[in-house]
C-alpha cells in the first residue's frame, strides 16, 4: 500500500490505527513521504515517488526469487554518470552520460541483496532504494572515492563516463573573450584511469572488476583489447553508433566478455530496457564472483568515509 493523503488525515488517530491493523495483517507500506502537499500543507502523506515504489516492488520480488543469504551478499561499488572538469568558475568539460545504466545496475544489485555504494557524477536521477550514494564532480574525486571503497568491495563496476582529460589548471576567474584572436588554446592533462587503478590493487584488496566499453565498430575486438589492457575480469561492450540505444536512452544492447581458464568467453544481450540489461549483467557478474568475494569484507562504517556527501545533485 502506497498511501497518499493530506497530512492531517494521515496523522489522524483513526488512520494510524487502521494502518497499524493493516501492518499487523501482513500488508507492507511504501511511504508516505513528507513535504509540500497539493492543498498547500506541508507534512507526511505525499505518495512515494513512482521510482521508489517500483524499486521496493523489484526488491521484494527479487528477494523472494534470487536473493543470496544476506551473510553472503557482496559489497558492490558502482561508478556512474559523467564527470565535470572545471575550465574556470563557470565552465567545464563533460559528456552526455545520463547515469541511467549505472543507476539501473545499483538498483538491481540492491534488489539482489547486495550492499551497494554508488559513486555518482552529476546526474538528474533519484537514488535507488537501499543504495548509498556518494556525489562527486571530477574524475579526481571519483578516483579518490573508488580507491577508498574498492579494497572493501567484492564487486566493482565502472560504469561512469569519466573525462579522459582535465584542464592543466582551471582559471581562477572567468576566461574572457578577446578581440585580438579567434582561437583559444586549452592545455589538458590526462585524468587517472579509475578502473585500471582498481584492477591493479593487490590481490587481497582487489574486487572482481567489471568495466564498460562504448564502441562504434569492431566491438568484440576493441572490448577484448580493453579487457586485457585495463586488467578487467569482465567487460560490457555496446555499440554507441546504433540509433535509440546507449547514451541518454532507456534501452541498450551489449556484448559481455569475460576471462575464463580457457580464454575469453562472450555472450550477446539483445536490445532491451536498461533495467532488464542491468539484471542480466548483475546476475552474470555475481555468477563469476569467486566465493571469497561473495561475502562482505570488513569496511569502514559509511560515517567514517572521507569526503562523503549526502546531498543529491539534480
Ligand atoms: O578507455 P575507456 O574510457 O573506453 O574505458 C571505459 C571503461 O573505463 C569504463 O568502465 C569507464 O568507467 C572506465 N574508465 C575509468 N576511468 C577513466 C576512464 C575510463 O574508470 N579515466
Amino acid at each position: 500500500i502506497a498511501p497518499a493523503m493530506n497530512q492531517a488525515m494521515w496523522r489522524h488517530p483513526a488512520t494510524q490505527r487502521n494502518v497499524s491493523q493493516l501492518a499487523n495483517d501482513g500488508w507492507q507500506l511504501i511511504g508516505p513521504a513528507a513535504g509540500d502537499q497539493a492543498c498547500g500543507d506541508v507534512g507526511p502523506g505525499r505518495m512515494s515517488e513512482p521510482e521508489v515504489i517500483v524499486d521496493c516492488l523489484a526488491q521484494h520480488f527479487a528477494s523472494a526469487a534470487i536473493l543470496p543469504a544476506p551473510a553472503s551478499a557482496p559489497h558492490v561499488v558502482i561508478t556512474a554518470g559523467p564527470t565535470r572538469e572545471a575550465l574556470d568558475p563557470v565552465r567545464y568539460l563533460s559528456n552526455h552520460s545520463s547515469g541511467k545504466m549505472g543507476y539501473a545496475l545499483a538498483a538491481e544489485a540492491a534488489a539482489q541483496g547486495a550492499q551497494v555504494t554508488l559513486i555518482s557524477g552529476p546526474v538528474n536521477l533519484p537514488t535507488p532504494h537501499g543504495v548509498e550514494r556518494i556525489d562527486v564532480e571530477t574524475a579526481a574525486q571519483m578516483h579518490h572515492e573508488a580507491l577508498t571503497l574498492a579494497p572493501h568491495a567484492g564487486l566493482f563496476i565502472g560504469c561512469a563516463a569519466v573525462a579522459d582529460y582535465r584542464a592543466a589548471s582551471a582559471a581562477e576567474h572567468k576566461i574572457k573573450k578577446t578581440d585580438d584572436s579567434d582561437t583559444l588554446t586549452l592545455t589538458l592533462v590526462k585524468n587517472p584511469d579509475i578502473i585500471a587503478d582498481v584492477s591493479a590493487l593487490p590481490t587481497d584488496q582487489r574486487p572482481f572488476v567489471v568495466g564498460f566499453a562504448a564502441e562504434t565498430q569492431d566491438i568484440a575486438r576493441y572490448a577484448e583489447d580493453k579487457l586485457t589492457r585495463k586488467g578487467l575480469d569482465m567487460i560490457v561492450a555496446n555499440d554507441v553508433s546504433q540509433q535509440g540505444l546507449g547514451f541518454g536512452s532507456d534501452n541498450n544492447a551489449a556484448l559481455l566478455l569475460w576471462r575464463s581458464a580457457t580464454g575469453t568467453k562472450q555472450r550477446e544481450a539483445p536490445p532491451q530496457p536498461k533495467t532488464q540489461l542491468a539484471a542480466l549483467i548483475i546476475r552474470h557478474a555475481l555468477s563469476l564472483l569467486p566465493s571469497q568475494l561473495l561475502s562482505q569484507r570488513p569496511s569502514q562504517p559509511p560515517s567514517q568515509l572521507p569526503s562523503q556527501s549526502s546531498g543529491e545533485l539534480s
